[in-house]
């Protein structure tokens, strides 16, 4: 018997396995239309045809971005046809094909007419925080460019290190791009030092020119746009190291101390700026010009003599309204030299510079509010958009930064959310964005950006009432594949954890709904859903941002009334720890109870056994059995140090 089977599977080995005919199912991301047609056709060499009659007025109807990047593949037993406007829409024909074809040389017999939603599908990668070399960016070009991303938009300046050849202004790549620490953690534990390059310890580098011009011919092959990002006022602190003139003084006529913004009060600073801008348009041929404009600090504005003079002459009232003359000036340049800007939200704040494209991260108001002004944006809200974020359970990933972004959230993103219905039309479209601080190496860069890459590549390309997500998880999952079979290191949908599960339904228990009071208020920053949360039956996810973690500085004490005498055998409560952002358990915990809610008794207590080298992410039951029969309930945890952390006290 044993033998015969043996004899029965080598049979079976020989025979080789037809696999199924590939198709319109296999395309990432999800096409316009499909016709299916009886049968399967084997694979030949397509016909291409660029700008017929016929193909123009199927598309005629089409906004003009679409119509550019439409395709028709027809597969029949006669053979395959690609038909297109452009060379663009060829590309994708044939990108679309290669998936299609992927397992089988056999296709069903199918149309597929595709053409995308939005015009602006796109990335940035942080090559500041971590730099990140020409040949790793032109991999992640092939990559994009497999599921149709066509904007590539380049982090290139910012604190941790100036990541662009400028010619003119050595300093910024013979100093500004050299620090002490190879990982940006070790680099701000080490006081945020720059050094010269080539000194002893010195880390860092920078695209040459020469580089940079051959990422944008690599990506321009690819029908991919490279935005450049030159960070203005803020983040500035690696331009201040090599170019100290350009630092706000203060009003003893000496240099400020702290602070990372470029002084706007100084016509240095917009030498400099035109000096870069010349440069990078040299260079990057894209429409767009980001100038950053996140996150300045304004700090050393109101006492610099130079701000307050130049806020004096230009009638400015406010240090936003500062921040706005800098972006307003700058955008008139990049307007005399054919080029538009582009700046991250906070650029509205001082009153939006005429022209300018906004592109929106915390969250979605910033775009909808530019849009309603008429200005075009780009949508990338952190929640959905921010592919640093972790993309499973905390305690199983490397370090990111706070926040749960899995696949599914990501995919279930629609640029025009919140966006008025007459305001959408100025929706460009939408971008991940991969900020680099948690990221050290290469391979861990692809990690985070794949599959995550490709949700923002079908909420950019394909129409809503063609997404599903049982689909895109299997297409996802094949596409990664094919990375990692290409050399890439993409995460491993097959791994996923998924979000915590007891956050998944309310939990029933003895206190759920019952009052408490506290001893000690919650942290202002971290209410959750205040006097309710600890009682109301909603356990908290992966995140201590998601509203249902309440944080404090201080012990958490807390009284429970259960509203009557209860028998009770149990109480106990999940406390968090994150040490990236300083959440740790507490110490102790001691339960009491009592009928008058006067004289308590110690019930129970619980110490914390985590040994203290231990750095995981952890979420920890702090509970015990108790014999009691109470109405009030004390639950008293003892702050270690830092935050705390915690999401329901269960009594049962
Ligand atoms: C940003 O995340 N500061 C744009
Ligand atoms: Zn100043």
């Amino acid at each position: 018997m044993k033998k015969v089977l043996i004899l029965l599977l080598l049979a079976g080995a020989m025979i080789p396995v037809a696999a199924a005919a590939g198709g319109p199912e296999d395309i990432l991301p999800a096409p316009a239309r499909v016709i299916s047609a009886e049968g399967v056709a084997v694979y030949r060499t397509p016909e291409i045809v660029i700008g017929s009659k016929s193909f123009r007025k199927a598309t005629a109807a089409l906004p003009g971005f679409a119509r550019e990047e439409a395709y028709r593949i027809s597969v029949s037993r006669k053979g395959i046809r690609i038909e297109a406007n452009t060379e663009a829409g060829a590309f994708y024909a044939r990108q679309s094909l290669a998936q299609m074809r992927r397992e089988s040389d056999t296709l069903t017999c199918c149309t597929v007419f595709d053409y995308p939603r939005f015009a602006y599908r796109g990335i940035m990668l942080d090559i500041s925080r971590h730099f990140r070399d020409k040949d790793f960016i032109l991999k992640q070009i092939d990559a994009m460019a497999e599921v149709r991303l066509n904007r590539l938009h380049l982090h290139l300046t910012d604190d941790a290190g100036w990541r662009i050849e400028i010619k003119a202004l050595p300093r910024l790549t013979g100093y500004a791009a050299w620090r002490k620490g190879v990982t940006w953690k070790e680099w701000r534990q080490g006081g945020s030092q720059y050094c010269g390059q080539g000194e002893p310890g010195a880390s860092g580098g920078f695209l040459t020119q020469e580089d940079a011009r051959e990422i944008v011919a690599y990506a321009a092959a690819r029908h991919i746009t490279v935005i450049p990002e030159i960070e203005m006022p803020g983040h500035s602190s690696e331009v201040l190291a090599a170019y100290p003139g350009l630092r706000c003084v203060k009003s003893d006529g000496t240099p400020a101390e702290k602070g990372r913004d470029l002084c706007p009060g100084n016509e240095a600073t917009f030498t400099f700026l035109e000096t870069v801008l010349g440069e990078i348009m040299d260079i990057f041929p894209s429409k767009y010009i980001h100038v950053g404009g996140d996150e300045a600090e304004k700090r050393n504005w109101p006492d610099c003599p130079a701000c307050r003079a130049r806020m004096e002459q230009e009638g400015l009232q406010t240090p936003e309204e500062l921040q706005s003359y800098l972006i307003a000036r700058i955008e008139r340049f990049l307007n005399d030299n054919g080029r538009s800007l582009l700046g991250w939200d906070e650029i509205l704040e001082g009153g939006l510079a005429p022209n300018a494209t906004v592109m929106s991260w915390r969250g979605t108001a910033g775009g909808i509010k530019a849009a309603e002004m008429g200005h075009d944006v780009v949508m990338t809200p952190s929640p959905w958009c921010y592919l640093d974020k972790y993309q499973d359970a905390q305690f199983k990933e490397p370090e990111a930064i706070g926040g749960y972004l899995p696949l599914e959230k990501a995919y279930g993103y629609d640029p025009c959310d919140g966006i008025p219905e007459e305001s959408q039309r100025h929706v460009l479209g939408v971008q991940g964005n991969l900020w680099h601080e948690y990221i050290p190496s290469p391979d861990h860069t692809e990690y985070m950006l794949w599959p995550r890459a490709f949700a923002i590549a079908e909420n950019g390309w394909t129409l809503p009432e063609n997404k599903d997500w049982p689909s895109f998880r299997i297409r996802a999952q094949r596409q990664a594949d094919y990375l990692a079979e290409k050399g890439y290191h993409p995460f491993d949908l097959r791994d996923e954890f998924g979000e915590r599960k007891a956050s998944l339904q309310p939990v029933r228990h003895l206190a759920a709904g019952k009052s408490v009071t506290y001893t000690l208020p919650w942290n202002k920053s971290y209410p959750a859903a205040r006097e309710a949360t600890l009682t109301d039956g909603i356990m908290g996810t992966w995140t201590y941002t998601d509203g249902r973690w309440q944080g404090f500085l201080t012990d958490v004490d807390v009284t429970i009334d259960l509203g009557e005498v209860r028998d009770i055998h149990y109480v106990g409560a999940t406390f968090m720890m994150q040490p990236g952002p300083e959440i740790f358990l507490p110490k102790k915990v001691e339960i009491f109870v009592s009928n008058d809610g006067e004289r308590f008794e110690k019930a129970g207590e619980v110490w914390n056994e985590v040994p203290v080298a231990d750095k995981s992410v952890l979420y920890t039951l702090f509970g015990t059995s108790v014999n009691a029969s109470c109405r009030y309930v004390r639950y008293h945890a003892k702050q270690d140090h830092a935050w705390l952390f915690v999401d329901e006290i269960v009594v049962n």
